[in-house]
């Protein structure tokens, strides 16, 4: 969506797979969808350098609203749970340089059973802009998906009318993929990104299964990803209870080698340092950020190995090679093995970033370098080439 934002994939925060429809605050106050979780969270994104890494949006998913709209017809948040409003909040996550997404549903109720926008578009849409809303998730539950497309433009529309910046993200294609194939072009004219499979859920089987619909979907997906618009495979899960640490790593490269957006589903105010210093590591974060907007793609299968491709801007490269064996140790792959080695004619500049950082110097086209990398666990690196530059298209087998 050409509305100026998101021209990097965005950072954040989302509610969802960490505190999902938690409303009991009698019995767990410190985990149930509330005013505070948020504020608490925006804390924390200040103090303990979320913010400064770039994570930007603290974002509310679904079970927020009371069940009934107002007198006026605008939806209005539970008066319980969220005692200030949805406008003093919005000003408190500003007031940390913060910004404030919240979460909505083109049909007639959210998923959860929460009302849903359909046939209050212009209404909600104003309401949101009136609280200060920066960014709105919505969602496609209760809806005729034969009118999915108009509800999801007519909402787009809406919000640009309210003359306020914010940031749409849809579930458009999701929905689509159930009974046709979506047309990109228009969800990419009317988004700024889009889920287009399944919830992530806290388990590796999870991760696995986004990186394979993506993978097998990549022609259809990959043109329409860049500046603006960017494919959504779902929320960051590291730092929760069901990935290993090479896991994690996986999961951290894979999204910034899809060009994702970084929305961490996790609980901020307790999370372990090795998970912490995963999700803040700066040279993954630049990759995930490249400002030539690229989304990377699957290039090849070698046994056990799967690896990925991202164009980086100044004709560098990311390449990360998974090692889906899940049994044993630690399996080598040769780094001429990966496609895109090619532009290392005659030599290039290789970094190591998972699984540790490691400079691997300057390496020739015929290089003896071997990539060790652990079951479920991932080898991120970039590779800078020197000297000329050679014809893309051309391998150097040929
Ligand atoms: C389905 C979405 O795909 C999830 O991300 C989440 O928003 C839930 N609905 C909320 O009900």
């Amino acid at each position: 969506l050409d509305n100026g934002l998101a021209l990097k994939p965005t950072m954040g925060w989302l509610h969802w797979e960490r505190f999902m429809c938690n409303i009991n605050c009698d019995r767990d106050p410190e985990n149930c969808i509330s005013e505070q979780l948020y504020m608490q969270m925006a804390d924390v994104m200040v103090k303990e350098g979320w913010k400064d890494a770039g994570y930007e949006y603290v974002c509310i998913d679904d079970c927020w609203p009371s069940y009934q709209r107002d007198a006026q017809g605008r939806l209005q948040a539970d008066p319980q749970r969220f005692p200030g409003g949805i406008k003093k909040l919005a000003d408190y996550v500003h007031s940390k340089g913060l910004k404030l997404g919240i979460y909505g549903d083109v049909g007639k109720k959210t998923c959860a059973g929460y009302p849903g926008s359909q046939g209050y578009y212009e209404t909600d849409a104003k309401t949101f802009a009136d609280w200060g809303v920066d960014l709105l998730k919505f969602d496609g539950c209760y809806m005729n998906w034969t009118m999915l497309g108009e509800g999801y433009i007519n909402m787009s529309r809406a919000l640009n009318k309210t003359g306020k910046s914010i940031l749409y993200s849809c579930e458009w294609p999701l929905y689509e993929w159930a009974y046709h194939k979506p047309n990109y072009t228009a969800i990419r004219e009317t988004c700024n990104h889009w889920r287009n499979f399944d919830d992530v859920f806290d388990s590796w089987s999870s991760i696995k299964s986004i990186l394979d619909w993506t993978s097998s979907h990549q022609d259809i997906i990959l043109p329409v990803a860049g500046p603006g618009g960017w494919n959504d495979p779902d929320m960051l899960v590291i730092g929760n209870y069901g990935l290993s640490h090479d896991q994690q790593e996986s999961q951290m490269a894979f999204w910034a080698i899809m060009a994702a957006p970084l929305l961490m589903s996790n609980d901020l105010r307790n999370i372990c340092p090795r998970s912490k210093k995963l999700l803040q590591n700066k040279l993954i974060i630049d990759i995930s950020q490249d400002p030539l907007g690229k989304q990377g793609s699957c290039t090849g299968k070698f046994d056990s190995f799967e690896v990925w491709e991202r164009p980086l801007s100044n004709n560098r490269l990311a390449v990360a090679v998974l090692n889906r064996q899940e049994m044993g140790g630690p399996r080598g792959l040769v780094a001429i093995a990966i496609p895109g080695w090619k532009i290392c004619n005659p030599q290039c500049n290789v970094t190591q970033i998972l699984p540790e950082y490691k400079e691997m110097g300057v390496q020739p086209l015929l290089s003896k370098l071997v990539l060790s990398v652990n079951p479920s666990g991932t080898a991120l690196l970039t590779i800078t080439p020197i000297g000329k530059r050679v014809d893309m298209h051309k391998s150097h087998w040929q």
